[in-house]
């Protein structure tokens, strides 16, 4: 509920808000269900991670129009750079992660905010959906300095049938509560929230991973440097937007632990598990046989560490117990495993946060 429709009804002189002390209006915040004027009231805060990412967030401010696509353009238009299969993995991967993105940012904007109750949690979300549309910008940057066909890209969902699934698998994942009557307020819609908000991590987490290896793979054999340059950004984003939703999702089952069943724990390892052998399905997809070193077997455990790495996150056990096959992604992921930010001294100019006039 991100305006309050109850609110100024009343006359002035009738109304109970002027009984409300601030302390108790803070004290009422909930992630979800809890008192919120809509007005933004962000201090102080009730759930200060929420703002925290949001700083980090503003931190990482980036442009996609700054990522240099020159090399990768001379690579697409010379015809010996890059293989086939390469080219077609590489607009496979394309495609899927801008239908990703593009879904995302109508998720947040239309599904997910206006059910938060939390003004730290809103701006955190709000600024997550901005970098969502930077994403769906950067795709768009890719497909024009390339001379890609937007309709091979852009519209690959309409004529593959492994693409078209993948969409419609993860729309209906976040599609759980997108009827406009839908709310939150009773056990069972809350805990259908709570399975689209874990969702999301799922979505940030895992449904990006093949093909941000794939553009990582191509860039350690060489090949399609500024693109992966752009993944790193991405990724990087996409890093903190799992972390935000890992926290949302951990804030409500603290806030409402009757939600946080055995039973309901029990579907939430099966949605990860699901997850993790459709991303491998869709990954084995693009790469078939292999690609330059990746193989369906690496590929599989690639994806199921990181399943257990999002599982971890959500308290909940590892299912895989494998290593990182690719040790060696974390000089371009190490945001994404580890609390280190790999792009320390590559964008200063916008860590400063100064302007020069
Ligand atoms: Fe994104
Ligand atoms: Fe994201």
């Amino acid at each position: 509920m991100a305006l309050n429709r109850d609110l100024f009804q009343d006359n002035f002189n009738q109304s109970n808000e002027k009984e409300m002390s601030n302390a108790e209006i803070i004290n009422k915040r909930r992630v979800i269900n809890g008192y919120d004027d809509g007005l933004m009231q962000i201090s102080p805060l009730k759930h200060p991670w929420a703002y925290d990412i949001f700083n980090l967030m503003i931190k990482n401010t980036w442009v996609p129009g700054e990522v240099p696509l020159q090399e990768d353009v001379n690579m697409w238009n010379d015809p010996d750079a890059l293989t086939d299969n390469e080219r077609r993995v590489y607009e496979r991967s394309l495609a899927f992660v801008s239908n990703l993105d593009g879904l995302q940012t109508n998720n947040l904007a239309c599904n997910i905010i206006r059910h938060l109750t939390s003004p730290e949690v809103i701006l955190a979300v709000t600024r997550q959906t901005y970098e969502e549309a930077l994403h769906v910008q950067s795709y768009a940057n890719m497909v024009e300095a390339l001379a890609l066909d937007p309709d091979t890209i852009y519209g690959m969902y309409r004529r593959d049938q492994e693409l078209y699934e993948k969409n419609q698998t993860v729309l209906k994942a976040v599609s759980n509560i997108s009827d406009p009557m839908f709310k939150t307020g009773t056990f069972e819609s809350d805990q259908r929230f709570l399975e689209a908000s874990i969702g999301n991590v799922i979505l940030e987490g895992i449904y990006f991973y093949s093909a941000f290896l794939i553009f990582y793979v191509l860039k350690r054999n060489g090949k399609m440097p500024g693109s992966a340059e752009m993944i790193q950004f991405i990724n990087r984003d996409e890093d903190l937007h799992c972390r935000l939703f890992t926290h949302i999702s951990n804030g409500i089952i603290s806030e409402q632990p009757e939600l946080w069943t055995e039973e309901f724990q029990e579907r939430i390892i099966k949605n990860f598990r699901d997850a993790v052998d459709m991303e491998y399905n869709w990954g084995v997809s693009c790469i078939r046989e292999g690609i330059l070193g990746l193989t369906p077997e690496t590929l599989r455990q690639y994806l199921e560490f990181v399943g257990d790495y999002r599982l971890a996150g959500m308290g909940l056990p590892k299912q895989y117990n494998v290593e990182n096959p690719f040790p060696w992604i974390d000089e371009y992921t190490q945001g994404n495993m580890i609390e280190v930010n790999f792009f320390e001294g590559t964008v200063r100019e916008y860590q400063s946060g100064s302007l020069e006039w």
